[in-house]
């Protein structure tokens, strides 16, 4: 009889957590009807945005690139790309229309934690001294012309309201930054006090979201690219406007007629978004509440931390992994989204890399296949609401460039160079988010949309930019 009543409450927990499962589920859903709406929201708040300075929870921020990479660039220049955990520096030699990138070189550096939210000074002077570094191993084959100051492409991947191609200031920081004695601030001033402090004589030539840097990137390897999309610790996206079509841009009409606009499609919200009780608590309880909700349910930073709240409220409420909560499920980031990521591609008939997983990054043992199996269905909810979120995001660009139809038989492509780490490590994200894009936009008009991996183009582009605003350029023309 004992036995009966505990395996009747045991079948009780698991239809609780099941349940629990299931109301997420239903509250994540993206069917192809809420899709459309979320794209022709985005579609509406890009107007909005353009029209004027704070006119849309979309800044629409004008990038001051009105010309993208054409081949022509020649030299050697810098860049430097700092916005997620890694920074990255770069030296290329450019060799012009017929060589290209003639030789590239980059280092890759981490940035401790404690600076993410600590001073600037502090943030700054460590990446100007790893920059001083980097410069320091220029060799023989690979190095600036004597007389002539360095030259830098600053890929600084935070809304910034820019005032020139190369200077700015920092509107907020996004995904685990939080300083704020740089909010507001030119960050190209911060970082060249920095690289005056250690003795670099360097000048930054161009200043740019790494959205920009991505388009750039990929122009110069396609002219067909139109939009640029970045799906890795946070999101957003880049487009070529044309600048008549600006509204809130009182400077001269550029030659080209055209302006990048670095979207912050990670601060998009609507009313359409599908938003459960989990994305609201980790909103509150983050470093920057009621700001970059859209980032929030699709981006790297985020994709494992609502796993894992979904999880404790199921180990909290049906007694999901026993009796008591398991200690490390309650700490907040714990479970990254690589290790999500790795459980929903296991592909192993007892679902192995599921248990090593919990085991090492939870400290949970013992789970049986059926609980393993929960736990990929979770991963597959939040990894899916995600891609199919950006696939309509992208579709919201496409319907402001009128590109969103065929018309009569035409067969120009638009090419969206796409970057990061989600998009670039999970499969099951990726796939997903092209599939829906070919299911909102319908197979004729898929034809002619192309995604295009562009991989780290944000660095080499950032590099071009600098190579197009070079202060020798006029005097090397003449
Ligand atoms: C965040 C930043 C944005 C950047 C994106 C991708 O959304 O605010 O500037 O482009 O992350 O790195």
């Amino acid at each position: 009889a004992l036995l009966v009543r505990h395996r009747m409450k045991n079948s009780g927990k698991w239809a609780r957590a099941l349940a629990i499962l299931k109301e997420f589920e239903e509250k994540c859903g993206s069917p192809i009807s809420k899709l459309k709406q979320v794209a022709d929201a985005m579609t509406v708040e890009m107007h909005a945005g353009l029209a004027s300075e704070g006119g849309s929870k979309l800044k629409m921020i004008i990038s001051y690139v009105d010309n993208l990479p054409t081949g022509d660039e020649k030299g050697l220049f810098y860049a430097l790309d700092l916005g997620g955990t890694n920074f990255r520096v770069l030296r290329v030699q450019l060799g012009g229309k017929e060589s290209r990138v003639v030789k590239q070189e980059f280092e890759e550096v981490s940035i401790p934690p404690h600076l993410m939210t600590g001073s600037s000074d502090a943030l700054f002077d460590y990446i100007a001294a790893a920059l001083a570094k980097f410069v320091a191993t220029e060799s023989e084959g690979l190095h600036v012309s004597p007389g002539r100051q360095r030259e830098l492409g600053f890929t600084f991947s935070f809304p910034v309201r820019q005032t020139s191609i190369s200077s700015g200031a920092l509107i907020k920081w996004t995904k685990g930054f939080s300083i704020d004695d740089t909010v507001g601030q030119d960050v190209v001033g911060e970082l060249t006090k920095a690289m005056e402090r250690v003795g670099l004589d360097m000048r930054v030539a161009a200043l740019v979201n790494d959205t920009i840097g991505t388009l750039a990137g990929g122009r110069y390897n396609n002219p067909d690219v139109v939009a640029a999309v970045i799906l890795g610790t946070g999101t957003n996206a880049a487009y070529v406007e044309r600048a008549h079509a600006i509204p809130k841009w009182h400077g001269l009409l550029p030659k080209s007629g055209d302006m990048v606009i670095n979207m912050e499609w990670g601060n998009f919200r609507s009313s359409h978004l599908p938003l459960t009780e989990y994305d609201q608590a980790l909103d509150v309880e983050s470093l920057n509440p009621g700001e970059q909700i859209f980032e929030k349910i699709i981006s790297g930073m985020y994709l494992g931390e609502i796993v894992r709240r979904v999880l404790c409220k199921m180990a909290e409420e049906a007694a999901f992994f026993g009796d008591t909560v398991p200690p490390k499920l309650k700490i907040p980031f714990i479970l990254r989204t690589p290790h999500m990521s790795a459980m929903h591609h296991d592909t192993s008939p007892d679902l192995k890399v599921v248990g090593t997983k919990l085991k090492d990054i939870l400290e949970i043992f013992n789970t049986s296949l059926k609980m393993r199996k929960v736990i990929v269905e979770l991963c597959d909810i939040v990894a899916t609401r995600g891609a199919r979120l950006s696939a309509a995001g992208i579709v919201g660009i496409l319907k402001k460039l009128g590109r969103d139809t065929v018309k009569d038989g035409e067969k120009q492509k638009s090419v969206v160079a796409l970057d990061g780490g989600l998009y670039e490590h999970y499969t099951k994200f990726r796939t997903c988010m092209e599939n829906t894009l070919e299911e909102l936009l319908g197979k004729e008009v898929s034809k002619n949309i192309v995604i295009e991996h562009s991989n780290d183009g944000s660095g080499i582009g950032a590099a071009l930019l600098a190579a197009s605003h070079s202060q020798y350029l006029e005097f090397e023309e003449s």
